[in-house]
């Protein structure tokens, strides 16, 4: 008798074993440092398009596709980046002198030494896509 109860539950408890060991994987995937947006793209002007070039040479490996993010870095493409935040300033500083991980944590973003009038086209890119994506302007105090 209990030999046939044993030989019942076996493969409900390999099941459920198979299934706790999905689940954990999937949280797994879930909490990785992920933080990828889906940017739209719009018309873009010409200094913002020499910036995208600018962006894809020096930022694309990190902040990903279109500033969308990776698993390295963080999208550009989000409200915390918006100018009221973050002032084309703080993108001229972090190409210059790398930025020390504060808001993620991808960890720092090295130095890349990107010169400022290069930036500031990067700087446009990043603004036309914000725009496009519904990020505007926002007082610091919000
Ligand atoms: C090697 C990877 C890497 C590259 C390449 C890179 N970044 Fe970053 N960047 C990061 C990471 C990681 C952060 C997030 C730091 C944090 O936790 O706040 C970041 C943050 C930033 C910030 C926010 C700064 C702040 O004051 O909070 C700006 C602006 C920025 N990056 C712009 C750029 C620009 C422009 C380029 C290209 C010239 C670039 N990044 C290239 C990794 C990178």
């Amino acid at each position: 008798m209990l030999e046939k109860i044993k030989a019942k539950l076996m493969p409900l408890l390999i099941v459920s074993v198979l299934a706790g060991g999905v689940a954990v994987i999937a949280m797994r995937g879930e909490s990785k440092n992920v933080t990828v947006v889906d940017v739209r793209v719009p018309q873009l002007s010409p200094v913002a398009l020499e910036g995208r070039a600018l962006f894809k040479a020096n930022c694309a490996s990190c902040h990903g596709e279109n500033a969308g993010g990776s698993d390295k870095a963080p999208p550009l493409v989000h409200k915390i980046y918006n100018p009221g935040h973050h002032a084309d300033e703080a993108f001229i500083r972090a190409a210059r002198m790398g930025v020390r991980s504060h808001h993620w944590n991808f960890g720092d973003m090295p130095k890349i030494g990107t010169p400022k009038r290069d930036v500031l086209k990067i700087v446009r890119y990043i603004r036309e896509l914000q725009r496009a994506n519904g990020i505007f302007y926002q007082p610091h105090s919000m």
